[in-house]
């Protein structure tokens, strides 16, 4: 089977996860760390190279406050609580977005997960953490502009791939597959410049009830799927 080199997912559902069973909505998001452990365990074992998890927008500021709190407490508790799996499974932990607008505990554990993770050579894990796609292209142009300005580049280095150097994460490839729960048709400002050529699949389960089993199934999905980058097969 072709196994993707990156994959991306979108974990969406938890709320609605949560209101199904008559729980309160942060009981989904309790219940999607769980399966955000599977997903990752999964991913590591099939030697999956990168896998990068939505794991709060930059519009997630707009929910109550209640469950703000609640979903950076959820985080700090598993950047400690995981430190030593990932380091066992050889694991490079990353994020993208703008992390400095996290709570200085928070933005704490992410410098120091990072760090001690930054020599292994397994799978890569991205959380992206206040990201929206949009900022990171407005974020690339005043860094570019800057670099115009300092004399470090001229116009004429500024292309498709050097751009990216400009990006949260330099060194992350475009995700091949790129997987949403919830049954949402959208993007919701996640990868736009990274997922030009993406393969999506979208399914309607929610993210607490996503399956190892429903993981490998979109992988075999994407292996069949006929990639073609705009150009025509002459097979
Ligand atoms: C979307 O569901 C999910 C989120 C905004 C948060 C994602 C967080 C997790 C899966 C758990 C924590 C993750 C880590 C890495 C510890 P939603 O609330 O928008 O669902 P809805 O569309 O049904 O309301």
């Amino acid at each position: 089977m072709d196994l993707p080199n990156h994959i991306a997912i979108i974990m969406d559902g938890n709320g609605r996860w949560a209101k199904s069973r008559g729980l309160s909505r942060v009981k989904g998001h309790e219940a999607g760390a769980e399966v955000v452990d599977k997903i990752i365990r999964k991913s590591a074992k099939i030697g999956l190279k990168r896998l990068t998890l939505y794991a709060f927008s930059s519009e997630n500021w707009k929910r109550p406050k209640y469950e703000i709190v609640f979903l950076i407490k959820l985080l700090n508790r598993y950047l400690i609580k995981k430190e030593p799996e990932i380091m066992k499974n050889n694991i490079k932990f990353t994020t993208i977005g703008q992390t400095d607008k996290f709570p200085r505990k928070t933005q704490e554990l992410i410098k120091k997960l990072t760090t001690k993770s930054a020599s292994n050579t397994g799978l890569t894990l991205c959380l992206a953490l206040n990201y929206g796609a949009r900022s990171e292209i407005i974020d690339a142009v005043k860094k570019v502009s800057r670099a115009l300005i300092d004399r470090k580049i001229k116009i004429d280095d500024i292309n498709e791939n050097s751009i990216r150097e400009y990006f949260y994460d330099r060194e992350m490839p475009d995700p091949d597959l790129l997987i949403r729960t919830g049954g949402e048709y959208r993007l919701s400002n996640f990868l736009l410049y990274q997922s030009a050529y993406t393969e999506l699949y979208i399914t309607p389960v929610y993210w607490p009830d996503f399956t190892v089993e429903e993981f490998h199934s979109a992988i075999e999905e994407f292996s069949r799927r006929e990639r073609r980058f705009g150009a025509v097969d002459e097979r």
